[in-house]
Parts: structure tokens; sequence; C-alpha cells
């Protein structure tokens, strides 16, 4: 079939004014009174939909198409007509409409609205709906966005397994993969017996095997599902999530920090201007407001302040939190969320945290207490980035793996790059639905991504 897109009719309408072209796609609202009947129909390559008008005189089975049903799908050939003085600048007069798969009253999508909470028991139905429909379509071209920025500063996109043998992230959980029958069975389990001949987990990074493609081309990123298997129901984590991970040589922590900040900018007003329909629908109907926020971004250089100063400015106001902070505890989303929103009122990294909760493989400082990490948060989020300027000192690495109980065994190549040729280097991971829900607003990650894995949550 040489259907058109209902996407070019916005973007080249002089083309097909007056022609008879072949449109295909979804009925999203349907009302006749006898004679005639509007039908307003989406094919999915655009946020705006198509009106097509269709009468008794001109089509042959208008009883049925009369009552057709939201969600039906349909062909549909017909004139292309401008129509200046209404909402629409065109519409479609109808000459035949082909019903191909009505559907009936079991449709869960007829009414305009339902419940986010609703919507995610059908996830495999929200990509229907005006909502999601624009959340994935700006989802695709963040990525897209993100995969041309570091293109256009020569990094390689390289792909790191997913399967991994160790546990780089400490502390994070990893979900356990396993060939063996291990329910209603009361066998001992050797890892021996794996098909890997050892204990392989889900990766939550891809940052090490990044590092091992780093001193190759001097600059990657990865960009691909990361695990983590710790049961939080909040609205910021899922188990399943998706990962864009830079590694650069001869970078600094610094220098990592105005790259990250770039990189934001960078996606950020790119997504205003390839997804403007879809950003003014988030900025009137989800987060009002939205506009100033994401300009306030663009227009502000990052705040930067190190963990102990943090400390010093969260201490004085311990009142308002729920878990008060001393110097070493961990910052939590509520301490987040009050540098990032009341101190700083825009995006702003915190760096050099003690050591003890971050990674093994940061750079330690000289202190001997703090480690060369730097976190991004972001106002209403929290947590957007975590990366770190990486320890290339061989014994520094090495005590602090057997300091943490890590098994030197499962590190013997990463400690190598530490041997043959290694340099000053830094890489953060980005959260990707974080980001997609700040630029979009939504309050929930489970509304930013198709189908969200979380703790009872792996339906669709
Ligand atoms: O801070 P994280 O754990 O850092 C790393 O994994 C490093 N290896 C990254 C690196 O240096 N290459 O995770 C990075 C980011 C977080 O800042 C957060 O945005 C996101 O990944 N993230 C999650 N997003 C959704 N759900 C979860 N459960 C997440 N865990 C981390
Ligand atoms: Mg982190």
């Amino acid at each position: 079939m040489k259907k058109t897109d209902i996407k070019l009719l916005y973007s080249e309408l002089e083309k097909f004014l007056n022609k008879e072209i072949i449109v295909a796609g979804w009925v999203k609202s349907c009302r006749g009174n006898g004679n005639f009947g509007f039908i307003d129909l989406t094919d999915g390559t655009y946020f705006k939909s198509l009106q097509i008008v269709f009468s008794k005189n001109d089509i042959n089975n208008f009883d049925l198409v009369e009552k057709i049903n939201t969600g039906s799908a349909i062909v549909c050939s017909g004139q292309i007509v401008s129509t200046p003085q209404n909402k629409q600048p065109f519409e479609m007069h109808a000459k035949e409409i082909n019903i191909i798969n009505a559907t009936d009253s079991e449709y869960p999508l007829q009414k305009k609205k339902h419940s986010l909470e609703f919507l995610r028991e059908i996830a495999y139905l929200r990509p229907r709906t005006n909502l999601f429909n624009a959340v994935f379509r700006v989802r695709s071209k963040l990525a897209y966005l993100l995969h041309e920025f570091f293109e256009e500063r020569g990094f390689v996109h390289v792909h790191t397994p997913l399967l991994t043998a160790s546990d780089c992230e400490g502390g994070s959980e990893l979900f356990k993969v396993t060939t063996q029958e291990i329910y209603n069975q009361n066998k001992k389990f050797d890892p021996k017996d794996e098909l890997f001949g050892k204990k392989v987990y889900l990766s939550p990074t891809g940052q090490l095997e990044g590092e091992a493609c780093a001193f190759g081309f001097g600059k990657i990123y990865t960009f691909g599902p990361s695990f983590r298997a710790e049961n939080s129901n909040t609205t910021r984590h899922v188990n399943e999530f998706w990962h864009l991970e830079p590694e650069i040589c001869f970078m600094n922590l610094d220098e990592l920090m105005d790259l990250e900040e770039e990189m934001m900018k960078y996606i950020i007003s790119g997504i205003m201007k390839k997804c403007p329909e879809e950003m003014e629908f988030f900025n009137n109907f989800v987060e009002k407001g939205l506009f100033d926020k994401l300009n306030n971004v663009l227009n502000n250089t990052f705040g930067r302040i190190s963990y102990t100063e943090a400390i010093e400015i969260l201490e004085k106001n311990n009142d308002k939190f729920e878990f008060p902070v001393k110097w070493g505890s961990d910052i939590q989303t509520e301490h987040e969320r009050y540098l990032s929103e009341v101190i700083f009122k825009k995006p702003v990294f915190v760096t050099d945290y003690p050591k003890e909760i971050k990674a093994f493989y940061m750079k330690q400082n000289e202190d001997g207490k703090t480690v060369r990490a730097c976190d991004l948060l972001f106002p209403g989020i929290g947590e957007v980035t975590g990366g770190s300027q990486r320890e290339t000192d061989y014994q520094k690495l090495l005590n602090r793996i057997n300091e943490l109980g890590l098994k030197e065994n499962d590190y013997w190549w990463y400690l190598n790059l530490r041997k043959f040729g290694s340099v000053e280097h830094s890489g953060f991971g980005l959260g990707f639905e974080r980001i997609l829900m700040y630029i979009t607003g939504i309050s929930n990650i489970r509304d930013v991504i198709l189908f969200p894995r979380t703790p009872n949550n792996c339906e669709f």
C-alpha cells in the first residue's frame, strides 16, 4: 500500500493539496449525524492527527463507519483540502474507507482521560495515548541527540556486555544469572556447574569494560540497559534502566563536569527544537512552567560544591530532614533535592565524597578520606549522573579492592589496565530515565520507560 505519513501532510502540505492520497492508522474519535461524519485519525508518525470528513453520498459503508469505535484500524483514500478558516489547516474528504480491524466495547482506551496508575496496568496500550506517544517520541529523539553529541565530538560507541562476573558498583544488589533449575529442588549448587563455570550477574554498569575500550580509542561511550536488583519502590528507581556511560582518557574531574554540563545543555536545547509539539503539551498539561525550568538550566552555569561543604550546609538544616546528616553519611534524595532546589535553585555537582560511600575504582584524594567523585543533582529529581576520575595507581587500586573484601581475581584484567599504559581518565553514568523525567516533567520513572521493571512488576 502506498500510504502517506500524516507527518508529511503537516511538513509538506503544498505537495498534497487537492491530491488524492491514502492514509492508514487508528481512529482517535469518530462522530456522525446520519449524513456526515468526522474521524480523527492518527498513524503514529506525528503528534497531531488528521481530520477525515466522510459523507453518505461519497462512501458506500457510511452506516458502519459512522459507528466505528476508538482504536479501530482503517485505511482511507480521499482528497486533501485546505481549510484555513478551521482549527486544523487542512482535512481529508474521504472517497473510500476500509475498516481493517474494529475494536469493540472491551477496548480499554475509549474514554479520553485515564489515571496514570490505570494506564500502567495496561502498559501495552500506553503508546497509543497522547501522553505516552509524546513521552516515547521524546525518548527516541533524546537518545538520538545523545548519540549525535558524542559522535560530533569523536567518541566511539562501544557495546559492553550485559552479563558480568564482577560486582563493580559494590553494594548495588545484582541479579544472578543461572541455567540451573533452581525452583522446587533441594540440590546444592556449585558455581562450577554453571554454564560459565562461575557466578554470573546481570551487569549494573558497562564502565569497567568501557575503560578498557577507552585505552584503545581515547574516548568512548556505552548506551544500554543496566540492572539493579534492589527492592526499592520509589518514583525514581527501576530494576532495569538505560545507562549512558562515557569514558575519556586524559581527562580530570573538572573537565568531566564541563563535558556533562555541555551535554545536558545540548540535549535540552536540542529536544526543545526537535519536539516542539510534544514539549508544548508537557508544558501545558504535565508540568506548568516546564519551559521556564528548562531555560533556567540552559541559561545558568551549574553549581559545584564539595561533599564536605554540602554537609556543612545540610547539617544546619537537619531539622528539615527525615534522615539528619553528618560527615560520612550518604546524601539521600531529600538532601539532594534540598541542595539543588533550595540552596542552588539549579543543577549542582557535588564532588569529593567519602571513600566509604563510593565505589572502589574512584581516584583517592591526598586527604586519605575522600575520592574524586561527582554526582550531578537536578532540582525535582536528585541524582541524574554519577561519575568520577578513576584511580590509575595499581597499588592503591589493589589495596582498595582488598580493603573492601572484593576478590582480586575478579579484577585481574582491570588491574592490568593500570600497568599497560595507564593514563588519567574519567567517566560518568547518566540515568536515561532520570533525565527524561526532568525534561518531560513526568514525576514517576514508571511513566518514561515502556515496560517498567519494578518489584512485583514484570508483566509485559
Ligand atoms: O551512580 P551510578 O550507580 O554509577 C555507576 O554505575 C557508574 N559505573 C557510572 C560511571 O561512572 N560510568 O549510576 C549512574 C546513574 C545514576 O546517577 C542514576 O541516574 C542512574 O544511573 N541509576 C538509576 N536509574 C534508574 N533506576 C535505578 N535503579 C538506577 N540506578 C542508577
Ligand atoms: Mg550514584
